[in-house]
């Protein structure tokens, strides 16, 4: 049973309602930056904060009390479904994700499972009914997976790529192999972000971030079919669908066809232009470059007006950053941030700027 939202801006804006103002959130809005998430983070591993539902909602609640955001999203991790399939993960401080034994071929592919979500993974599923409990209706839910080609680039990169020749050169050598692994992923993530809905989400986020290194031609054969089929399968519950790709510029016009509710961009188009690329009836989430918030407070409020100016008279319009929020992020400059968007360009500014 979902308890009435008090604060619904969220929701309104992904149906491409026009708000008062744009409702406001941060991807990775709990994260290092924040010297609370720190202190929790001491009493265990990465992982162990994930599948622990008491910390996890303790994390998610930090940016809806520090920064009083518009929305709250689940804290966990992309990799998580995907450890489930039966692949070893590691998180290390310094390299991030790892997997130990990456996919290499077909006998690798042929091992996975396609887990079931509550008996490997229901500790997200209890993460969001205590996250529920805490908010008690203040503000909505996002729940999130990561799409199947960027799972994929993880599992066959087995470590943070900044190429992707490895999964590219299975897409160039073994494409079928390829097309197998992002099956088994895809039905893994519809039954994983189904379980998320029966716990209670109240949209849900599909993190693309690394088909932005795919050619138009590759991104309609080896991404946009699987986040299509994860979308369809979805649509029955009604909850609203948001679609995230760094580097999607080149590929908004397909992004679209995905048939998410919204579609969320990075900073490097203006959303002057991404306005005239999206059909009216999807709302846009975006753009602003996170590394704006490292710099001058005089220089953030700049950069926050022009970009909701860009966006003015647009329904359906979602303020975030182009990408997650940086570790090294004064915490005074995000909730500056969120106060510009919620309370006008004459809130009080931070006195010190940047740590540096
Ligand atoms: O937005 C939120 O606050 C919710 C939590 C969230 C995390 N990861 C927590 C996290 C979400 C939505 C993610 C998604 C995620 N994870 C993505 C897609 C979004 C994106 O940023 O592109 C990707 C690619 C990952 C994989 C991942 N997890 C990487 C590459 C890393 C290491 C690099 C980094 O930024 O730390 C992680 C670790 C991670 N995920 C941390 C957090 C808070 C830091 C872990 C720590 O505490 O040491």
């Amino acid at each position: 049973m979902q308890l009435p939202l008090k604060n619904d801006l969220f929701l309104r804006a992904c149906r491409g309602e026009k708000t008062e103002r744009p409702p406001v959130w941060i991807m990775r809005q709990a994260g290092r930056y924040m010297p609370e998430y720190q202190e929790i983070r001491k009493k265990t591993s990465f992982l162990g904060l994930c599948k622990t539902p008491d910390l996890a909602a303790q994390a998610t609640m930090l940016p809806i009390e520090m920064l009083g955001v518009d929305a709250a999203i689940l804290f966990s991790d992309i990799l998580i479904p995907v450890e489930a399939m039966g692949m070893e993960l590691h998180f290390s401080e310094h390299k991030g994700p790892s997997f130990p034994h990456p996919v290499q071929g077909r006998q690798d592919v042929d091992r996975l499972l396609v887990p079931d979500p509550v008996s490997h993974t229901g500790f997200v599923a209890e993460a969001i009914r205590e996250i529920n409990k805490r908010l008690a209706g203040r503000v909505p839910l996002i729940g999130f997976s990561g799409a199947p080609f960027t799972l994929a680039t993880y599992m066959v990169e087995g470590e943070i790529s900044k190429d992707f020749s490895r999964v590219k050169q299975m897409m160039f050598s073994d494409p079928a192999t390829l097309h197998t692994l992002l099956d088994r992923i895809t039905e893994t993530v519809i039954r994983y972000l189904e379980m998320q809905i029966e716990a209670g989400i109240h949209a849900y986020q599909i993190f693309d971030t690394w088909a932005g290194s795919l050619s138009p031609v590759h991104y309609r054969s080896f991404a946009l079919p699987y986040v299509r089929r994860i979308v369809d399968s979805l649509k029955r519950y009604g909850i609203p669908s948001i679609l995230y790709v760094n580097g999607s510029c080149s590929l908004l016009e397909d992004m679209v066809t995905a048939g998410t509710d919204v579609v969320s961009v990075d900073w490097r188009m203006s959303l002057s232009n991404v306005r005239e690329r999206v059909p009216p009836a999807i709302a846009i989430q975006g753009n602003l470059d996170p590394v704006s918030l490292l710099g001058s407070p005089e220089i953030l409020k700049e950069e926050a007006r022009r970009v909701m100016e860009e966006m003015e008279g647009r329904s359906g319009y979602i303020f975030n950053l182009g990408h997650g929020i940086l570790p090294s992020t004064p915490v005074s400059m995000a909730q500056y941030l969120v106060s510009l968007v919620q309370k006008g360009p004459d809130v009080p500014m931070p006195h010190h700027a940047g740590r540096r």
